[in-house]
C-alpha cells in the first residue's frame, strides 16, 4: 500500500523525461549549440518533481482537473490516435455503488487513478488493472444536515505533492494521503448555518490549494474562494465575490468598488456570485482566474431593486495568486438576472490574433457567447455567440458590455430566454487542442420562459413556495413536451475567427465533458450511453463503446507501464439528470443504472456483462388513493422548491434520485412521513425535511400520486 507512489514512477519517470529531451535534440539541430544550451538550462530549471506537470500538455499523467493547470483538457499523447483508435477496447471496469451522482473527473498520477464520486467518496485504483488500492468516505450524509438538500455530488478533485484534495457538500476541504488514503487534515471552509456547499474541484498552485463554493440558487449566500496551505490546511487568503453589509466595513478596496454597483439592501440576500466551478491558475502571470456565479436570488429586481451592475457577479475575476488581491475583472453579464453563471471552464492559450501573439483565456459561459480575453489586462478581445441566443444583439468590443435585447428584462412580463438557465454550455468540460487550434464545446440547445407576472417582488421570501422560485413565477405543473430528437451538440469552435469549424447534433440536452489529444482525437461520453472518439479536425466518428449508462463526466488519458489509457466514469446524475423527460428518455434509473469507472487501452478485450438493460420506470397507480386537487396543487409548489433538483421536474426522475411516481413509499402516509420528515433514508442521501407540517407532507403525497396517475401510461 505505502509503496504505490513508488512502484510505478520508475517507468513513469522514464516516459516523462524522454519527451523534453527529444524536443531538445530537435531544437539543437535547428538552432545550433548556444541556443541549445540555453534551452537545456531552462528545461532543467523547469523540470518539476515527477508527479507535477509544468508546461501545458507535456505530461504523461493527468494530475489536474483540466489535465494540466492551463485547464485545456488536452494531452500530448499519441499512442492512441486517429489511425488506430478503432482497436480501442475495455482494459478494466470498476463497479461503483448506488450514489447520487457518479460524474467526478478522475486524475491519474504515477500509475494510480484517483476519483471522487457521490458525496466525495474517494477511490484510488491501479491504472493498469483497476484493482482498488484504497477508498475513503468522508461520511457527508452524517454531518451535512440541511446542506444535503442541495446535493449535486462532487465533480472533481485535485492532486499535488502526494496529497489528494477534495471538497464536500457540507463545506469541508479534505487533504488525503495519496499513497494510503489516510486523512491528513480537514478544514471547514464554510460558516456555521450558512448555505454554502461544495461540489467543484479544488485547484493547486505554489504549495496552496484553493476552493470555492455554491449555494446561490437555494440560500442567501455570499460566495467566496479561499486558499489554504497544502501542508497544514492553514487559511492563507479569502476573496469575497460580492460586497457585504457596508455598515460592517468592506474587506478590501475591491469590495468598496463593487458596493457602488449594488442598490437596496442586497447584503440581506447574500448577493450570490458563488464560484462553484472554474478557477484557473496561470503561472505566466501568477494570477488565478475565478469564474463567478449568478445572483442570489436570481431575480435582480429583488436583490438590487435599483438595478446596477452588481459586481462581481457573472464575471471573470483575476486575483494575485500570492495574496488574493484583486487585479482585474471582466463582467460577462452586468446586472445578471437569468442565472447566467460565468463559472464554466476558463482555459489558457497563446494564439495569434491579427498577426499578434496573445496570451488569452477562453470561456464559454451559460449566456451563449464565446469570450476571448487578454490574460494580463482582462481586456475583451472578441465575443461571438456559439449557440442560439435571444438576450443580446452583440457584445460591444469598445466597452466590453452586451447590447441587451430590451425585452430580455421582462418589460412584457415574460421572456423566452435562450440559452435556458441550463446554459449554452454548462460545467461539462470543453477542451482546447493547440494542434487543431479548436475548442470543443459540449453545447446545449434549450429555451426557458421567465415570467415575472404574479411575482410579489417587494414581499418575496426565500422558500416561500406559493409565491415563486428564485424570484420568478413557478413553471407550469405540466409534463414537459416530448424531448426533441437532438437537444445537444458537440462543436469544434475556432476561437480566432469565432465560428464553428464543425458541429454534430447529439441526443439529450447535456452530454459529457471532452478531452482532446495530439493523436487528433476528441473523446466524449454521451447522455445516451455511448463513449466515443472523433477525429478532432473533422468531427468524424471513429470509435464508440456502449457504456450501459449515460456519461456526464469527463474523460482523461495518461501513460502507465508504457501504454496509453483512457478513463471515464459512466454515471448519470447532477445537471444532466434534472431535466425531466429530457433526462428520463434514456431510462437511467437511480436504483438500476450501472455506475462504473471504465478504462480503455489499444487491444483491450474486457466485456461488460451482457443483458444489462435499463427500462423506463413504471408509475404505480393506486385507485384507492383519492387525489384532492387543492392538496396536489399545494404539493406541487412545495415539490418545486424542495424536491425538483433531485427527483426531477414534474416528478419525472432522470437518475439523480428514485422516481417518486414508481415508489410505493408515497402510498403509505406513515412511511412517507418517516422518509421525508423523519430522515429515515438520510444516510443514503435523502435529506430530512423536518420542518414540514403534516398537511404539507400530505400535499406532497397528493402531488406525487397525481403525477403517477397522469403518467401511468409508459412515458419515458
Ligand atoms: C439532494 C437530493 C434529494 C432531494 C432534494 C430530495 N430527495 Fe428524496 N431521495 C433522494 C435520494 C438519493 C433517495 C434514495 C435514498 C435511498 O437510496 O434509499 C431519495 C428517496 C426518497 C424517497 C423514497 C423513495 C423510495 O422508493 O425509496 C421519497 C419518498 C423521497 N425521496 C421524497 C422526497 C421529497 C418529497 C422531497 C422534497 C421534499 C425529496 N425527496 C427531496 C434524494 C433527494
Amino acid at each position: 500500500m505505502a509503496n504505490i507512489e513508488r512502484s510505478a514512477p520508475v517507468s513513469a519517470r522514464r516516459e516523462r523525461r524522454a519527451t523534453p529531451g527529444q524536443h531538445l535534440i530537435g531544437a539543437c539541430r535547428l538552432f545550433g549549440t548556444s541556443l541549445c544550451l540555453l534551452a537545456a538550462l531552462s528545461a532543467c530549471r523547469s523540470l518539476p518533481d515527477d508527479r507535477k506537470p509544468d508546461l501545458p500538455g507535456t505530461t504523461d499523467n493527468w494530475t489536474a482537473y483540466g489535465g494540466t493547470s492551463d485547464e485545456t483538457h488536452f494531452s500530448t499523447l499519441t499512442q492512441i490516435n486517429d489511425g488506430n483508435v478503432a482497436q480501442l477496447g475495455l482494459a478494466w471496469a470498476y463497479d461503483l455503488p448506488t450514489m447520487i451522482s457518479a460524474v467526478g473527473a478522475p486524475l491519474e498520477v504515477a500509475g494510480t487513478v484517483y476519483l471522487g464520486v457521490g458525496y466525495t467518496h474517494l477511490y484510488a485504483l491501479d491504472a493498469r488493472t483497476g484493482r482498488k488500492k484504497w477508498d475513503y468516505d468522508p461520511e457527508v450524509t452524517k454531518v451535512a444536515g440541511p446542506k444535503l438538500r442541495m446535493g449535486w455530488g462532487v465533480r472533481g478533485i485535485a492532486y499535488d505533492n502526494g496529497k489528494i484534495f477534495a471538497g464536500t457538500q457540507d463545506g469541508r476541504l479534505l487533504a488525503v494521503d495519496a499513497a494510503t488514503g489516510k486523512l491528513l487534515w480537514s478544514i471547514q471552509t464554510t460558516e456555521p448555518g450558512d448555505g454554502r456547499t461544495i461540489s467543484g474541484a479544488p485547484r493547486t498552485f505554489n504549495g496552496k490549494v484553493i476552493i470555492g463554493n455554491g449555494g446561490a440558487d437555494f440560500t442567501n449566500s455570499r460566495g467566496y474562494v479561499t486558499t489554504y496551505d497544502q501542508k497544514t490546511g492553514r487559511q492563507l487568503w479569502r476573496f469575497f465575490v460580492v460586497p457585504g453589509d457596508p455598515a460592517k466595513g468592506f474587506e478590501n478596496k475591491a469590495m468598496e468598488m463593487a458596493a457602488k454597483t449594488w442598490t437596496g439592501e442586497w447584503w440581506k440576500w447574500g448577493g450570490g456570485g458563488n464560484p462553484w466551478n472554474a478557477m484557473t491558475y496561470d503561472k505566466e502571470t501568477n494570477l488565478v482566474f475565478i469564474g463567478t456565479g449568478n445572483g442570489a436570488p436570481q431575480n435582480q429586481a429583488i436583490r438590487s431593486p435599483g438595478g446596477g451592475d452588481n459586481l462581481f457577479l457573472c464575471s471573470v475575476v483575476a486575483l494575485d495568486a500570492d495574496t488574493g488581491e484583486y487585479v482585474w475583472h471582466y463582467q460577462i453579464n452586468p446586472g445578471e438576472t437569468w442565472d447566467y453563471n460565468a463559472t464554466m471552464d476558463i482555459s489558457l492559450a497563446t494564439i495569434d490574433i491579427a498577426g499578434e501573439r496573445r496570451k488569452v483565456l477562453f470561456t464559454a459561459p451559460k449566456n451563449g457567447f464565446f469570450y476571448v480575453i487578454d490574460r494580463k489586462t482582462g481586456r475583451l478581445l472578441s465575443a461571438e455567440p456559439y449557440t442560439e441566443q435571444t438576450w443580446a444583439s452583440k457584445i460591444d468590443l469598445q466597452n466590453g458590455r452586451p447590447v441587451e435585447n430590451p425585452d430580455a428584462r421582462f418589460r412584457l412580463g415574460s421572456f423566452d430566454l435562450r440559452p435556458a438557465m441550463s446554459g449554452g454550455h454548462n460545467w461539462h468540460a470543453m477542451s482546447f487542442s493547440p494542434k487543431t487550434g479548436l475548442v470543443y464545446i459540449p453545447t446545449l440547445h434549450a429555451m426557458r420562459k421567465y415570467d415575472v407576472r404574479n411575482v410579489d417582488i417587494a414581499g418575496w421570501k426565500r422558500a416561500d413556495p406559493p409565491n415563486s422560485a428564485n424570484g420568478y413565477a413557478l413553471p407550469p405543473d405540466a409534463e414537459l413536451p416530448a424531448p426533441p430528437p437532438f437537444a445537444g451538440s458537440i462543436q469544434a469552435w475556432d476561437p480566432v475567427n469565432q465560428r464553428a469549424r464543425w458541429s454534430v447534433p447529439l441526443k439529450g440536452l447535456i452530454n459529457g465533458g471532452t478531452a482532446t489529444t495530439a493523436g487528433n482525437l476528441l473523446f466524449q461520453g454521451y447522455a445516451d450511453g455511448q463513449f466515443t472518439a472523433r477525429s478532432a479536425d473533422t468531427g468524424k466518428l471513429l470509435w464508440s463503446f456502449d457504456a450501459h449508462n449515460g456519461i456526464v463526466g469527463q474523460p482523461i488519458t495518461y501513460m502507465a507501464g508504457g501504454r496509453q489509457y483512457v478513463t471515464v466514469v459512466a454515471g448519470y446524475g447532477t445537471t444532466a439528470a434534472v431535466q425531466g423527460r429530457m433526462s428520463s428518455q434514456f431510462g437511467w434509473d437511480y436504483r438500476t443504472q450501472h455506475r462504473r469507472v471504465l478504462t480503455f487501452v489499444l487491444g483491450g478485450r474486457v466485456m461488460l456483462p451482457t443483458g444489462e438493460k435499463t427500462e423506463a420506470v413504471q408509475p404505480i397507480v393506486d385507485p384507492s388513493f383519492k387525489i384532492a386537487a387543492d392538496k396536489a396543487s399545494r404539493g406541487f409548489a412545495i415539490y418545486v422548491q424542495n424536491c425538483v433538483h433531485c427527483h426531477g421536474p414534474a416528478a419525472i426522475a432522470g437518475g439523480q434520485a428514485p422516481d417518486l411516481r414508481a415508489s410505493p413509499v408515497s402510498l403509505d402516509a406513515e412511511a412517507f412521513h418517516a422518509v421525508v420528515a423523519g430522515g429515515a433514508l438520510e444516510s443514503l442521501g435523502m435529506p430530512k425535511f423536518d420542518e414540514f407540517s403534516a398537511s404539507e407532507l400530505e400535499a406532497l403525497r397528493h402531488y406525487i400520486r397525481r403525477r403517477a396517475d397522469q403518467t401511468a401510461t409508459p412515458s419515458k
